[in-house]
């Protein structure tokens, strides 16, 4: 498999640079089309009797009954969420570290909770998947599980949550894409932060179109993660994180940044993302964390880390906008997604100072609390309705909870979910996309089209509600 993606991106390769030559790259005259972005990865023929899942709705649940694969640090916080939904009900854990599962056991108990049955082998969620009296199968686990656990619980009848990112590879995403096309399972990449509080009431303001056309967008994953990468007792299990990082460079986890705008820019909901270019800085920060933390004849610091301080991403669209997406998790800076909308009659940006500008004085930002009237005028409804329930749950300030909020309400009312299994696909596609255009110096790379001709089906993202 890997010799032949080396050769396809080889005989890409020879053809945009045979391209290149009959151009007469030598003496450009002015800024011409030399060449198209390279078609690494060809949008797969959709299987005969399959047809896409686009607002997918699926038989209302009275109660969900969830397994959680994974009790990390991650899987803890939402088992602690889903005991507040009372339509939610935690029937399995699983964790290969039985302290995990009775950690989670007891959570459930003081908050008042029915006990699930507890699973600690590798292969539990296998099991897991099989029983009848599982509807959702809810991952938390590192990410080289998210995958394959979340195809194999579809092919079992199992509706899927999975934490970020859904999946790594290209051929990942269309696993996904094929077995919920083929299963009609609801598949979600449990993409929190689209249900931050700026976000939902931008959202909000875009789809009312204060910003006019958004023509660019830019988020980030800006997180210094380097205490968590190195620590073996409480960070990673298994070192998992600090392995990707040295195995790969790109940009490795682009879906916070991503999520939020390319719902703003109504991504295969009238456009779609056709291309991108990636580049990423060497590696300076680890090595010298390393060398700080464990000495310079330390395995950690001996390590020769693949992936790039500072990665930015820039995807073009169809419809010609501009996304930008940058990802550091080892500088020593404040955090950041960035989360930035700019269109032809206003912008808004979270991160580093919340500000929104609009015409015809977008030259200036609103006063902040122009600003703030502004953000409680286009509160997102969804909000109104949770928010406040969501704050005192918590999950990085009640973002976390109106996700699982959302993905219980819709599954209870027959709904389709607000993120769907081409969100999942496109989002994590960037991973392997841009590992290959960092390869090669920042060359265009094309981005399979998971919904195979439907992006311009739908005219908006809608976040659905019974009424
Ligand atoms: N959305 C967010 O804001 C957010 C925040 C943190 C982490 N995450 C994501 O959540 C996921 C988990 O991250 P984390 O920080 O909790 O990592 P973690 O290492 O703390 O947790 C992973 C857990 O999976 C368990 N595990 C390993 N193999 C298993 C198996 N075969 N079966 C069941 N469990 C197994 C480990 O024992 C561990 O408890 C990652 O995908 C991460 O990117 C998302």
């Amino acid at each position: 498999m890997k010799k032949l993606l080396s050769l396809t991106i080889l005989f890409a390769l020879g053809v945009a640079t045979l391209s290149l030559y009959s151009c007469n790259l030598g003496k450009p005259k002015k800024a011409e089309k030399l060449f198209t972005a390279v078609e690494v990865f060809p949008t797969k023929p959709r299987p005969a009797g399959q047809t896409h899942v686009l607002e997918l709705r699926a038989e209302p649940l009275e109660e969900v009954r969830i397994a959680i694969i994974g009790l990390g640090m991650r899987g803890q916080g939402a088992v602690h969420r889903f005991s507040h939904i009372k339509e939610a009900r935690i029937v399995a854990l699983a964790d290969v570290v039985p302290k995990n599962v009775d950690l989670a056991q007891k959570a459930l108990d003081s908050l008042g909770r029915p006990a699930a049955d507890g699973y600690t082998e590798a292969e539990s969620w296998k099991e897991i998947c099989k029983r009848d009296d599982v509807d959702l199968i809810y991952i938390c686990a590192h990410w080289d599980l998210h995958a394959p656990v979340a195809v194999y619980a579809m092919e079992q009848g199992k509706h899927v949550a999975t934490e970020i990112p859904a999946a790594l590879t290209i051929e990942e995403c269309w696993q996904l894409v094929n077995t919920a096309e083929r299963t009609r399972r609801h598949m979600m990449m449990l993409e929190n932060c689209n249900y931050d509080f700026f976000e939902m009431a931008t959202l909000n303001m875009a789809q009312k179109g204060l910003f006019g056309e958004i023509v660019h967008a830019e988020g980030a994953y800006i997180h210094d993660l380097r205490f968590l990468l190195f620590d073996e007792e409480k960070g990673y299990w298994d070192m998992w994180r600090l392995k990707h990082n040295e195995k790969k460079d790109g940009a490795l986890y682009p879906m916070h940044g991503l999520g939020p705008v390319a719902h703003a820019l109504n991504i295969h909901r009238g456009d779609r993302m056709e291309y991108l270019v990636s580049v990423s800085t060497n590696q300076f920060g680890l090595t010298e964390y390393a060398k700080d933390k464990f000495g310079k004849e330390s395995d950690y610091a001996k390590r020769a880390y693949k992936k790039g301080d500072n990665n930015t991403t820039i995807i073009k669209t169809a419809k010609g906008k501009t996304i930008t997406i940058q990802h550091d998790i080892t500088s020593p800076r404040p955090y950041s997604r960035i989360h930035m909308l700019s269109g032809t009659k206003g912008f808004a940006q979270k991160w580093p100072r919340r500000g929104i500008a609009l015409e015809p004085n977008a030259h200036n930002y609103l006063s902040d609390d122009d600003m703030n009237k502004l953000l409680k005028e286009y509160e997102h409804p969804i909000v109104k309705e949770v928010g406040e329930k969501a704050k005192l749950v918590g999950g990085h300030g009640g973002m976390d909870f109106i996700m699982d909020y959302r993905l219980i309400y819709c599954l209870t009312n027959g709904l389709p979910l607000d993120m769907d299994v081409y969100d999942a696909a496109e989002w994590s596609s960037i991973i392997e996309l841009s590992q290959i255009s960092v390869a090669n110096q920042g060359m265009p790379v094309k981005i399979p089209d998971f919904t195979r001709g439907a992006w311009n089906e739908l005219k908006t993202v809608k976040y659905h509600t019974k009424d």
